[in-house]
């Protein structure tokens, strides 16, 4: 490079006659990386300062070379300014957290930590017991005290034990895609408790009487009174003379229990698949005493449970004698029970795990 006497170079270029800078790309980069490297290495605020001033401050480089921007060769030009922006930019930013740290290590290494140790301490609270355990537990507690075991079941079921051996046929709509969660390998996740049945039944010879609880899966929308997912608990007693009173006892017995002492209970005619005859179990209101309110709308009557006399021909599937054998079977949503006894108005509540809802249970 030819350089004429007295000439001097300067941070962004060459100092030529009468004062003036010539801007270069070479030199800027040079000054850039520096200029970087100083904010880096600055071990204190008065030292960041100083930087900003060499580069940034109103009579520091940047703003020089931006002045000289003219006398840049013009195929230089360009470059030189998109150059000089964009260090501008990382610079202060860079300044910027470089200041945080070094405040932060001010704090944390020159002031003695603070303890008060007259403060209160932060307590950890107990956790409650979720309403739909406490609803399984208790009609699980009630049941026993009749001599009723629990069993469970998968919730992968297979389509036989879920529907074939529950009498419930191929072309049945409970079946349905839309109705059913169904597995690529030809299972589903069952879409009630009631496939228990049929597992215990294979496993042992009567007498059976058992309680199931658990989680179930169906296609539902989820509104305020549906969920996808939700939990039942089942019942099944099977021996010789069993009869449809000895099953209107024992629902009695459960109201009694879990809805208090002067709930009545009713049966309508209803149809399953896999009892005969089938009906459906309702609870007098506990809240308005069978006159009609907003709970039981209007009716005096909750409807609690789907039930019936086991039918002959899932006796037949499950290998027993249809002939000598007689039982009861039913079948209630948990958060139904739930929703009634606690007063929960949308069954969303019982799964957003909104501990100032769960809180209130204990
Ligand atoms: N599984 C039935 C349902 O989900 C309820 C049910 C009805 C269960 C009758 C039973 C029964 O055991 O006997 O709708």
């Amino acid at each position: 490079m030819a350089t004429t006497k007295g000439t001097k170079s300067t941070k962004v270029g060459t100092r030529v006659r009468g004062g003036e800078v010539r801007v270069d790309l070479e030199t800027l980069k040079k000054t850039v990386d520096e200029g970087l490297g100083e904010a880096r290495t600055a071990e204190s605020a008065d030292a960041l300062e100083a930087v900003r001033i060499t580069y940034l401050g109103r009579k520091g480089l940047m703003p020089q070379v931006m002045k000289e921007l003219k006398s840049v060769a013009p195929e230089e030009r360009a470059e030189v300014g998109r150059l000089a922006n964009s260090f501008k930019n990382e610079l202060a930013a860079l300044l910027e957290s470089r200041r945080g740290e070094l405040n932060g290590a001010h704090s944390a290494s020159d002031e003695a930590p603070v303890f008060d140790f007259t403060l209160p301490g932060q307590g950890s609270r107990r956790g409650t017991r979720h309403p739909i355990s406490m609803v399984i537990e208790e009609a699980v507690a009630i049941f026993g005290r009749m001599g009723f075991t629990v069993a469970e079941g998968p919730d992968v079921e297979t389509p036989y034990h879920n529907f074939d051996a529950l009498n419930t046929a191929a072309h049945h709509p409970a079946r349905d895609r839309q109705d059913t969660f169904w597995l690529d390998d030809g299972n589903l996740l069952r879409t009630q408790t009631s496939p228990v049945q049929i597992r215990v039944m294979e496993s042992r010879q009567p007498p059976v009487r058992i309680v199931t609880p658990g989680r179930c899966y169906r296609r539902d929308t989820t509104d305020a009174t549906h969920s996808a997912n939700f939990h039942q608990i089942e019942g099944l007693y099977v021996d010789h003379d069993v009869s449809l009173a000895d099953l209107k006892g024992a629902l009695a017995y459960f109201a009694h229990e879990m809805m208090g002492p002067d709930v009545a209970v009713r049966f309508r005619p209803h149809f399953f698949p896999f009892t005969e005859p089938s009906v459906e179990c309702d609870f007098s209101c506990h809240v308005c005493g069978g006159a009609g309110c907003r709970v039981c709308k209007g009716s005096g009557w909750i409807e609690i449970a789907g039930a019936g006399m086991v039918d002959p021909r899932v006796f037949e599937r499950v290998g027993y004698d249809p002939e000598s054998t007689t039982g009861y079977a039913f079948g209630m949503g948990i958060e139904r029970i739930a929703m009634i006894r606690y007063g929960i108005p949308d069954i969303r509540l019982l799964y957003e795990n909104d501990m100032r809802f769960l809180r209130q249970f204990s």
